[in-house]
């Protein structure tokens, strides 16, 4: 029996994943290229550092900067984010979120985040969905980013529960690898032909069905 559930943020309980595109979408912009939604899938999961190089790349500016510079550009495209997220309030929560989590806790079961943002904590704070975890990770916990399972493992290793008990829930090919790699569970959320690691896909957390797993 499945012990542990672990989830992504952006673009699983939040609906924050469009922000992120929003604020990279303006760096292209101001460099003076597109950035489009489907470029934009590239980065959901990834560290920041190493969505600013994907991005660059789109763009054929990959060896155009410094480091220097990339940091800046990293830095402005956070402040527009955080910009972003510092109203948002509990309507940002993805529908079937809450319920779940809630069903979850009635029923025992561990819940623990694992994002790879350095803004998770203020996010979950502001929709008011914190005191549901057990234990969060986020990219400040950890030393190397999805789909490195450092993430998830490191959840689950606080909460004392083995691998194959727990379920990942997350919207990004890079954070399902990850699930698949520590043995756990992967389920995405979002659209079966953009998610095809995971071991099954639903199209939002609503549909899923807990008994099933849980
Ligand atoms: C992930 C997002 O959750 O966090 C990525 O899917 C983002 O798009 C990454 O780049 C890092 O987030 P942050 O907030 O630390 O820049
Ligand atoms: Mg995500």
């Amino acid at each position: 029996p499945n012990k542990c559930a672990i989830f992504d943020l952006d673009g699983v309980l939040v609906d924050t994943a469009k922000y992120h595109y929003l604020a990279w979408k303006e760096l292209a912009e101001k460099l003076g290229f597109e950035f489009t939604l489907e470029h934009n899938e590239m980065l959901k999961g990834v560290s920041r550092m190493t969505s600013l190089d994907i991005l660059l790349d789109v763009g054929n500016m990959k060896d155009s900067f410094t480091e220097e510079e990339k940091v800046k550009m990293a830095t402005e495209k956070n402040n527009r984010y955080v910009e972003y997220i510092s109203n948002i309030d509990e309507s940002e929560i993805l529908d079937g979120a809450l319920s779940l989590l809630q069903e979850l806790k009635n029923k025992g079961i561990k819940i623990a985040l694992g994002s790879a943002s350095k803004n998770a904590q203020i996010i979950l704070k502001n929709v008011g969905i914190k005191s549901y975890f057990d234990v969060i990770v986020d990219g400040n916990s950890v030393s190397k980013a999805k789909p490195d399972p450092e993430v998830f493992t490191l959840g689950a290793d606080t909460l004392g529960v083995s691998y194959e008990e727990c379920v990942v829930f997350e919207d990004s090919q890079a954070g399902l690898e990850a699930a698949k790699i520590a043995g756990m569970l992967a389920i995405g959320v979002g659209q079966e032909k953009d998610l095809t690691k995971a071991d099954v896909v639903y199209s939002s957390l609503e549909d899923f069905d807990i008994e099933r797993y849980f």
